[in-house]
């Protein structure tokens, strides 16, 4: 019989529950999901390994797929991104869940292989991941598994780039939703959510007054827009690096500094990285730095801003638990936010309940998509219907009604005044 939890502390349970009570009041989209599939059981018989950041968020997430009639069984996405009253609150409430703030490696795997352990005779046939961990995992250590599971539902840009990567090399022969691509999540939780938590962060880590410093964003794709939006709110002068030219013109045209990270590294104070990639800030970056210049990465794994040259070679002075004063071997000092990992969710709380409703709405109605009709293997997208759908859910919560379109209109445009508005292909 496999382990039913391993939390840090389940005498946070209660905490947990009182906080998942009024994170459900501000995430309508879920209960919405609630109410639209509760009594069919749509997802009866879906056994999900759910591999998310086990937040508050989260919580409200996995209770809406077992209010749809899911199994779960949810491990982290990360392993300095779980919230303890979350995880105690759901083990408390009976949720197989294997997850706490300061995993090391080896416990962040072993979580994982808990997650997919459903047991030998109703083995996990459904995969709903954040950054693509569970499904790498699963495919490598559980053959037997990984040949029947029925669909996979992927949250973020960093496990959609391993996803397209394996349906080119034919690896692929499941369908998997990109959860990424839908409006409402990319356009939403990317963007107006690092936009709040980013700050949060930095903030809570470190104090720093943002107004006049000069804030480097590294990748203008949707977090690093939401991260520039909100440093230049603060009063921070901003530099964006890029390698995308159409994402550089894009910075360019809002008022930005755009120039590579060699030059930038001379004049920021703060620097952000957002881009998905690997080696952004690097030892020789590092050398070059204005003294005690402060770096943190928004990107999904801590591959951007070179942690390990610094632990190797840099003595360390930990401020708190969230900052280190490193000074390195030239004498520079930087200080360091969350050892390089995710800072929003490292040092603050992540996104808040309601951005997060418009991106686990489109990961519920994913997983009823994949569970309920039949795709072909590969990655695919929700119908911009669905994405219509999640917005739609989300407006009355704020107040907001809409015009509809007349016959005569409809027609004059081209479309069915029942939607969806836009094709596919739009990109707002
Ligand atoms: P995106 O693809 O929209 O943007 C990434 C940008 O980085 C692109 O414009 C790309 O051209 C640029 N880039 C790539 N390599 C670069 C390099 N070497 N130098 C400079 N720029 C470079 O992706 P996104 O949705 O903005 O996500 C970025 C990262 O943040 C991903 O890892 C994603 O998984 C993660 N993410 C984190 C959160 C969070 O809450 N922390 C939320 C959403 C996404
Ligand atoms: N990613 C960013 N913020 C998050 C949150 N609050 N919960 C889960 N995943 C997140």
């Amino acid at each position: 019989m496999a382990v039913q939890h391993k939390v840090s502390d389940i005498g946070l349970a209660e905490w947990g529950r009182k906080t998942i009570d009024i994170a459900e009041n501000e995430m309508p989209g879920l209960m919405y999901l609630r109410e639209k599939y509760g009594a069919s059981q749509t997802l009866s018989g879906a056994r999900i390994g759910v591999c998310m950041s086990v937040t508050i968020q989260t919580a409200v997430l996995v209770e809406t797929l077992t209010a749809l009639g899911a199994r779960v069984r949810l491990c982290s996405c990360n392993p300095m991104s779980s919230q303890d009253h979350a995880a105690a609150a759901l083990a408390a409430a009976g949720i197989p869940t294997f997850a706490w703030k300061g995993e090391t490696e080896e416990e962040f795997r072993w979580c994982i292989t808990q997650a997919i352990n459903f047991g030998e005779e109703n083995p996990m046939n459904m995969i709903m991941d954040d950054g693509g961990e569970l499904t790498g995992i699963t495919m490598i250590t559980r053959p037997d598994i990984w040949a029947e599971i029925k669909g996979i539902s992927e949250e973020t840009a960093t496990g959609i780039h391993r996803l397209d990567k394996l349906n080119r090399s034919g690896e692929l022969h499941i369908p998997a939703i990109n959860v990424n691509y839908s409006v409402t999540k990319s356009k939403f939780d990317n963007l107006y959510g690092c936009r709040e938590s980013l700050v949060d962060g930095i903030k809570r880590a470190t104090d720093i007054m943002i107004a006049g410093k000069v804030a480097v964003v590294a990748g203008f794709g949707d977090v690093g827009k939401g991260c520039a939006q909100s440093l230049r709110a603060f009063g921070a002068r901003i530099i964006v690096t890029e390698v995308d030219p159409i994402a550089a013109l894009q910075a360019a045209m809002e008022g930005y500094k755009v120039t590579t990270m060699a030059e930038a590294v001379k004049e920021g104070h703060i620097f952000v990285t957002a881009t998905g990639c690997i080696n952004i800030i690097t030892e020789e970056h590092l050398l070059n730095m204005k003294p005690m210049a402060i770096l943190c990465n928004i990107g999904h794994f801590d591959v951007e801003v070179d942690w390990k040259y610094i632990k190797n070679n840099c003595d360390i002075i930990q401020i708190n638990s969230n900052c280190d004063l490193c000074q390195l071997p030239n004498g520079n000092k930087v200080v360091v936010l969350g050892k390089g990992r995710i800072v929003n969710l490292t040092c603050a709380q992540g996104h808040p309940s309601f951005v997060m409703s418009t991106s686990f709405t489109n990961q519920v109605l994913a997983q009823v998509e994949l569970w309920t009709k039949t795709y072909s293997p590969g990655v695919h997208l929700l119908p911009r219907i669905q994405d219509e759908e999640v917005a739609r859910c989300h407006l009355e919560k704020l107040g907001i009604s809409l015009d509809t379109l007349s016959s005569e209109q409809a027609a004059y445009i081209n479309i069915d005044p029942n939607g969806p508005y836009k094709p596919d292909y739009y990109r707002y």
